[in-house]
């Protein structure tokens, strides 16, 4: 009764064979036991015990073998196989005296006296066998302990099937517990992907929406150059009547003016009615005025034919050809135009001019268009230094406008004009590529300077314009030109 309680209450396989073992030893007054398991079709030691033939207490143990029955000789294989053939028990009492087996090695070697071979059945299905030894006594395996040992086995073929089904069970948790954890990776990793691709998505929306903004405000130059060349041609005709007849209108007024003169002069004595009328009318002022008045209109003509000079080039950018040219000598060309107005007037201080060129390539371009770039840069740069000097005479700094050029890595000319002037604020920033927009007042700009040479950079050159301005380091505009490979040729070093 202990002994079937002690294997019934064993369900981790290893211990279960020790316990096994043991009882059965002890239960039979056997010197060996061992357990043979069907493994995967094949008879394997799974468990032995031995006990020390002087002592009655020693037990050697050994559980977890897994040793093939075909590569051991420490068993009479022959009974065992007939057993695994047969599922029947052999109890031999003298086993060198059974004929049966007696021409078995082992039993020849080691001359082994009663030996019991039992087969483990658990529910019709056969499982493994008992083999228990006695080599010093004839007889060992009584009837009695026969049957002791086969109610141990029956206990033992349920034990057995119960520690496996634990076994198995816990191999199934182990790999479970495996699969959750590579589940979790699994998870994590796709997690970190999907983040990766929220990320790169967010940057292409963002991209979009430039490209969006860059295309509505290609589109809205577009017609907007339509309706400026509208108006340019409407203005321009009314402009050359009065830019053209206004010399005459001069020369006119001059010639009645000289004659009136030569009138006072022969007819020192005018009559009163002419007295009256010279009186009226403030001859001597009107003499001086018309002068004046003329003088005005011939400005106003000539501002009104630059505006209308301007609207043309910002509504016909396709004029001309594209030529190679040197940028070093579009700038410098740009520069003496602007002289006057760089070089110092009475008090003021003069700008000064840094220019840092590098080798350049000649490119091919719209050489005018890129001069009218340079000009509208530059002559923005002038007016923010002015500006400033006009507000701050004291200031420390010399006004500066500087003129960098160098190719880029990635074969592109770049021209950097930036001066030491304000700064430009955010908001400004935003709308100065805008036409029309100007912060100068009424008369003196017209805003249209940066959005015309924006197309030109943009749309003609396929190039970039970017105005970078950062409070209290001045104002740097960038043009960035690619270059075409038809024209690669290098042109000098300059300072
Ligand atoms: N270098 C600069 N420093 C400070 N502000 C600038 C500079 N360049 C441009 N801006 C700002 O950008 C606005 C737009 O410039 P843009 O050249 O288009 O027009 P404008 O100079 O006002 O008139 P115009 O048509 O006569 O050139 C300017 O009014 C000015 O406020
Ligand atoms: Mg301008």
């Amino acid at each position: 009764m202990k002994a079937t309680q002690a294997i019934s209450g064993e369900i981790k396989l290893e211990n279960l064979f020790s316990v096994l073992m043991r009882v059965t030893l002890e239960n039979a007054g056997a010197q060996k036991s061992y357990l043979i398991l069907l493994e995967s079709g094949k008879w394997v030691i799974e468990a032995k015990a031995i006990r020390e033939s002087n002592s009655s207490e020693e037990i050697q143990l050994k559980s977890k073998q897994s040793l093939p029955l075909d590569s051991t000789n420490e068993l009479p294989t022959s009974i065992i196989y007939y057993v695994a053939h047969t599922q029947k028990t052999v109890v031999l009492d003298n086993a060198t005296n059974e004929t049966q087996f007696a021409a078995d090695p082992y039993i020849q070697n080691y001359q082994p006296k009663s030996i019991l071979c039992i087969p483990i059945i658990n529910r019709g299905q056969f499982i493994g066998i008992l083999y228990l030894e006695n080599n010093l006594t004839v007889g060992t395996f009584t009837k009695y302990r026969h049957e002791v040992l086969k109610v141990l086995t029956t206990q033992a073929a349920f034990s057995l099937e119960n520690a496996k089904l634990y076994e198995n069970l816990s191999i199934a948790k182990n790999q479970l517990e495996e699969y959750s954890h590579t589940l979790e990776n699994k998870v994590k990793e796709r997690t970190e992907e999907l983040n990766e691709k929220n990320l790169h998505l967010s940057e292409t929306l963002k991209q979009l929406q430039h490209t969006q903004s860059q295309l509505i405000h290609t589109e809205k130059m577009s017609s907007l150059g339509q309706m400026v060349a509208g108006i340019a041609h409407e203005i321009n005709n009314p402009i050359t009547f009065i830019s053209g007849n206004i010399n005459h209108v001069a020369e006119y007024s001059q010639d009645l003016l000289d004659l009136i003169n030569i009138y006072q002069q022969e007819y020192p004595n005018p009559t009163a009615k002419i007295k009256e009328i010279i009186e009226e009318i403030d001859l001597n002022f009107l003499t001086q005025d018309l002068d004046k008045l003329l003088n005005s209109m011939e400005i106003g003509v000539e501002r009104i034919s630059k505006i209308v000079l301007s609207l043309r080039n910002f509504s016909r950018l396709d004029e001309s050809e594209m030529k190679p040219v040197d940028i070093h000598d579009g700038i410098d060309s740009t520069l003496l135009i602007s002289q006057n107005r760089l070089n110092s007037q009475s008090n003021k201080s003069e700008i000064k001019i840094v220019k840092k060129y590098a080798s350049l390539p000649v490119i091919n371009c719209y050489p005018s268009q890129l001069n009218q770039v340079f000009m509208n840069i530059i002559n923005n740069g002038i007016d923010a230094l002015e500006k400033m000097r006009k507000k701050d005479s004291e200031s420390s700094e010399k006004p500066t406008i500087t003129i960098s050029t160098k190719v880029t890595k990635d074969k592109r000319v770049q021209i950097k004009i930036s001066n030491n002037g304000p700064s430009i604020s955010p908001e400004i920033q935003q709308k100065i590529f805008d036409p029309f927009f100007t912060t100068k007042a009424v008369g003196t700009g017209t805003g249209l300077g940066l959005s015309i040479s924006h197309s030109i950079i943009v749309e003609k050159h396929k190039g970039k314009l970017i105005c970078n301005s950062v409070p209290g380091q001045g104002v740097e505009f960038v043009i960035e030109i690619p270059l075409s490979k038809d024209f690669l040729q290098k042109s000098g070093n300059r300072e």
